[in-house]
């Protein structure tokens, strides 16, 4: 038995969600959530958490195993620290730890390929989706991110994810580094749970009958590019703008939900709020909130009846863990054995 254990953050999108559709480029950065997975090769038959792996429980596990793994049965444990369902990357996390930990026992470790098996991971598993958390799960810090194979010029080149769709042309994203000042940002989860592939859906309807909908999603990319030099140089007013601004954006384009307004309502106006917007897909979801007061954010969330949670973005992408490591993460026992 070898075992092996590797973990990834979460994520939020800091700009671009729907812009990078269409080629324009989005902004996104690591949270300071991490999951973990625990591999043990040489098992008598593939299990998750002490559980006979599922396709229906595990899918994301079970199409990694299936798809990443050309060895005997695996022993899988998980710790998720990142919260499912709230738009800040629970499922690519898992994927990202899980492809990092199956690479290294083949004695695999590069950034590129567990990126590409990471997003062909997610999209078998989920149908549909940009590579975005994947990418910057495993790349860690922030990322630009443009469809269509577009160049964005906004920072170093990381990598060049291809998905291979039946019938159609490859499809493929090219995603660049761009360094960004530490920062802490409040999220609110709405508890409205939006559904990525119908939000996707709507903006795509829209957008053949609406010439405003096309120039608003120009501008939301435009604002992707505003925003990397205020990042990289921590201007968090201006930032801050550039949220108010992408919220706004993303109203037009139909993909809000009062809920989700309902949110940054309430920390719009407060003392130490630079901005807030919706993030990731919309139709409920989760708020982005850039405050240098995030008890006062997070306590507003919560009595406009949202669930807060304050992290730091920008730090470390996937890892390869100690095999020693007992993981007791917040709330969380210990499950990794
Ligand atoms: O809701 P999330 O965090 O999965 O973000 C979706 C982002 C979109 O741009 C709307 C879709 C995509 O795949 O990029």
């Amino acid at each position: 038995m070898t075992r092996i254990i590797c973990s990834a953050p979460g994520k939020v999108i800091l700009f671009g969600e729907h812009a990078v559709v269409y080629g324009h480029p989005a902004l996104a950065t690591v949270t300071d959530q991490r999951t973990y997975v625990q591999v043990d090769s040489g098992a008598q038959r593939n299990t998750v958490n002490g559980h006979r792996m599922h396709d229906h429980h595990h899918r994301y596990l079970m199409t990694a195993v299936e798809r990443c793994w050309m060895g005997g049965p695996v022993d899988i444990q998980t710790d998720g620290g990142v919260p499912s369902a709230s738009g800040t990357g629970s499922s690519a996390a898992l994927t990202v730890a899980a492809v990092s930990a199956l690479a290294a026992h083949e004695g695999i470790y590069d950034y590129a390929t567990i990126a590409q098996r990471s997003f062909f991971v997610e999209r078998s598993a989920q149908g549909g989706g940009s590579p975005t958390d994947t990418s910057v799960s495993t790349a860690g810090g922030a990322i630009a991110i443009a469809g269509h194979g577009e160049t964005l010029g906004l920072g170093p080149k990381l990598w060049s994810p291809t998905f291979h769709e039946p019938d159609q042309e490859d499809l493929r994203w090219n995603v660049e580094r761009v360094s960004i000042a530490p920062m802490t940002v409040v999220i609110g989860n709405s508890g409205v749970r939006g559904r990525t592939s119908e939000e996707v859906a709507k903006v795509a309807r829209a957008m053949q009958r609406n010439a405003m909908v096309r120039d608003t999603l120009q501008q939301l990319g435009d604002i992707s590019r505003d925003a990397v030099p205020y990042l990289r140089s921590g201007d968090l007013v201006e930032v801050g703008h550039l949220m108010d601004q992408a919220h706004r954006a993303l109203h037009t384009i139909g993909v809000n939900h009062p809920a989700v307004q309902g949110l940054v309502d309430a920390v719009r106006d407060l003392p130490g709020t630079f901005g807030a917007k919706m993030t990731g897909a919309g139709g409920g979801g989760s708020i982005l909130c850039l405050t240098e007061q995030p008890e006062r954010a997070m306590n507003a969330i919560r009595e406009a009846g949202g669930i807060p949670f304050a992290v730091e973005v920008g730090g470390q992408g996937a890892r390869l863990e100690d095999p020693e490591l007992t993981v007791v993460e917040g709330s969380h026992a210990p499950k990794l054995r």
